[in-house]
């Protein structure tokens, strides 16, 4: 199986998500509006696989610019396009940022240069980011005892990312130490990450899995058939409030009175430090066909209102501890987090 995401021959290949876990297709872009598109319409998703197809897109667009064009303006054109698609995934604009800075310093290198450097520092976004999830997987991997069961919501998986994935990667690790560990799904409606991916990807590596309806949760948690639970995060404050897949809020709010434990798994490049609480995080809204509709047949009375919210926020206090690729952070978070702050 090719890779979530990689640059090939002068494309960006990304798996079609949208049409797993039935069919394995392959979607090829080739200019920034394409990347922009695929990246809107969940081709690719979840924010670190976000970040890194942003920042293969902004080497896209430059390799395609003529030594006449107005570099600057051209660039900043490419990146406002990019930072138009998604806006709660943290991931894409931390890698926005990083191909601004590289554009900046690079931009008196002859053209080939600049964009060869470009094309670089994405490839070197996408490497890193396996490589933190990796550390993410074996840092957790000590929270999960043999024989517990996990639950999480949607996918925060290889397909997540560029590989390995950072709460099923936490998952895989303890799987991969030897834990006979097994996974409760969330199906994560309306998008269905949980019952298309999540299973999917758990099924390749051969963790033992469950999927549930969303409302099944609390009373699995209740008869104590949840060890613990462990999710991803598109979107962290200072405080540790957090933002991820709506209906996270909901399994936490579930594990707290259930004393479970609940923890976020997430990469450094998903805090936001500019924010001291979670009241700041823009949330999406997404088309309500996604809610009217199941493979598209309609589901609702054809007149129906819905609301579509793809995210909510998880305040900092239903949260266990949030693991890095720098450790285990517990709260109080303003100050375990200033200290991470501070070594990334
Ligand atoms: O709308 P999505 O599918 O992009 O939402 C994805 C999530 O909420 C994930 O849990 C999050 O991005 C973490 S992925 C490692």
């Amino acid at each position: 199986m090719k890779p979530t995401i990689e640059w090939a021959d002068g494309k960006v290949v990304m798996i079609d998500q949208r049409r797993l876990p039935l069919e394995e297709v392959y979607v090829e872009c080739g200019t920034v509006e394409e990347v922009a598109r695929a990246i809107e319409t969940m081709v690719i998703r979840g924010a670190p696989a976000i970040g890194v197809a942003a920042a293969m897109g902004v080497a896209l667009g430059v390799s395609a610019l003529k030594p006449s064009a107005d570099l600057t303006t051209e660039f900043s054109k490419i990146v406002k396009r990019l930072e138009r698609t998604r806006p709660t995934a943290r991931n894409l604009f931390w890698a926005l940022e990083r191909m601004d800075r590289v554009f900046r310093e690079s931009r008196p290198l002859p053209l080939a240069d600049l964009k060869a450097r470009l094309v670089e520092e994405a490839l070197e976004i996408e490497r890193e980011d396996e490589a933190i999830c990796r550390r993410i997987g074996t840092n957790g991997a000590d929270l999960v005892k043999d024989g517990d069961s996990v639950l999480t919501h949607c996918n925060a998986g290889g397909l997540a990312t560029a590989g390995y994935g950072t709460a099923v990667g936490v998952i895989r690790s303890a799987w991969e130490a030897g834990k006979k560990v097994r996974v409760l799904v969330d199906e994560t409606r309306p998008f269905l990450q949980g019952a298309r991916l999540t299973a999917w990807e758990l099924e390749k590596i051969g963790v033992p899995y469950r999927v549930i309806a969303d409302n099944m949760a609390g009373w699995l948690m209740q008869r104590g058939e949840v060890s613990l639970a462990v999710v991803g995060a598109d979107r962290i404050a200072r405080n540790g409030d957090t933002a991820n897949k709506i209906g996270t809020y909901t399994v936490a709010v579930l594990c707290r009175e259930n004393a479970i434990p609940f923890y976020v798994a997430a990469p450094i490049s998903t805090f936001d430090f500019s924010l001291s609480d979670g009241s700041g995080i823009p949330i999406e809204e997404r088309p309500a066909a996604e809610v009217r509709e199941v493979n598209g047949r309609l589901i609702v009375p054809p007149a129906a209102a819905v609301r579509n919210p793809a995210f909510d926020v998880t305040p900092a206090r239903f949260i266990t501890a949030i693991v890095t690729e720098e450790g285990i952070v517990r709260p109080p978070f303003e100050r375990s987090l200033d200290a991470l702050r501070g070594r990334s």
